[in-house]
């Protein structure tokens, strides 16, 4: 996979892309991030890259020449590749969204755009190809969020992770939760590792996973359950599970 990082912070990337899976998968050319100093695109001798905002208010504004330069130049070097803004006011990162992007930095390559201070001059925005959210918060810049959306489709990508069945079965790569895990002891403190988990028999096994990643998610992300294929046993389940809850 192939990615863009254009920043005014290369610095802030220096130990997330050495350290654990990710730095193995930087290292191995896995992922290959490329960072992209913002501030060699700045104006003037001072390499200036932001300016008051036009009509007043508080904090500075990206100018439009600088961004769209540095867009530029790793469009010259990756034609096909997707240029993504990050911003509160973009589309929300999810689990697909991670996948689709994973797909993008394989094939074509993917940009992403950090922001820093107020923003950015409303122009750049014809320059870019998608408008992505981590959450709705406000960052101080967009590093954290490449951050995320770096790891998140990284650990996407065949051989970064040993096992790959874990992104399978993992919360919201089937849409559902995860169902809760359990590692040795067999007891801690007086709670036990449920029985199902000891005997041995992976469909039995494999069945209360499936009903517990359905508990929990209709019981703490109910809306996630909306795009998720349900057998009618299992959509018999959550109605009786929802109704003891109403009259508890
Ligand atoms: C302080 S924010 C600017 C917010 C801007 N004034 C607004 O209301 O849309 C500075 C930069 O941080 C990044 N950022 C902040 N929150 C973000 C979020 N939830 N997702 C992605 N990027 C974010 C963006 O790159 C943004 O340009």
């Amino acid at each position: 996979m192939k990615v863009s990082v254009i920043t005014l912070f290369p610095e802030f990337f220096g130990s997330p892309l050495q350290t654990g899976i990710l730095g193995r998968a930087h290292s191995e050319g896995r992922v290959a991030v490329e960072l992209v100093d913002l501030r060699r695109f700045g104006e003037g001798r001072h390499q200036i890259t932001d300016d008051y905002p036009f009509g007043g208010g508080a904090g500075m504004v990206l100018k439009p020449g600088p961004v769209v330069a540095a867009i530029e130049s790793v469009r010259a070097a990756t034609p096909d590749c997707r240029v993504v803004l990050l911003t509160p006011q973009g589309r929300l990162f999810r689990q697909t969204v991670a996948q689709e992007l994973a797909g993008v930095g394989l094939a074509g390559g993917l940009a992403l755009v950090c922001g820093r201070y107020e923003g950015y001059d409303e122009r750049i925005r014809a320059y870019c190809d998608d408008e992505v959210s981590i959450g709705d918060f406000v960052l101080m810049g967009g590093e954290c969020a490449a951050l995320a959306i770096v790891e998140a489709a990284a650990r996407l990508v065949p051989g970064v992770l040993g096992d790959e069945a874990s992104t399978r079965e993992e919360s919201l790569s089937d849409g559902l939760l995860e169902y809760p895990q359990y590692t040795r002891p067999r007891e801690f403190r007086g709670a036990e590792v449920p029985e199902v988990l000891l005997g041995g028999n992976h469909a039995v096994i494999a069945a209360w996973r499936r009903t517990q990643s359905l508990l929990r998610t209709a019981h703490r992300r109910p809306e996630l359950l909306q795009g998720v294929e349900l057998t009618a046993a299992e959509r018999r389940l959550l109605r009786e599970t929802s109704a003891g809850e109403a009259g508890e």
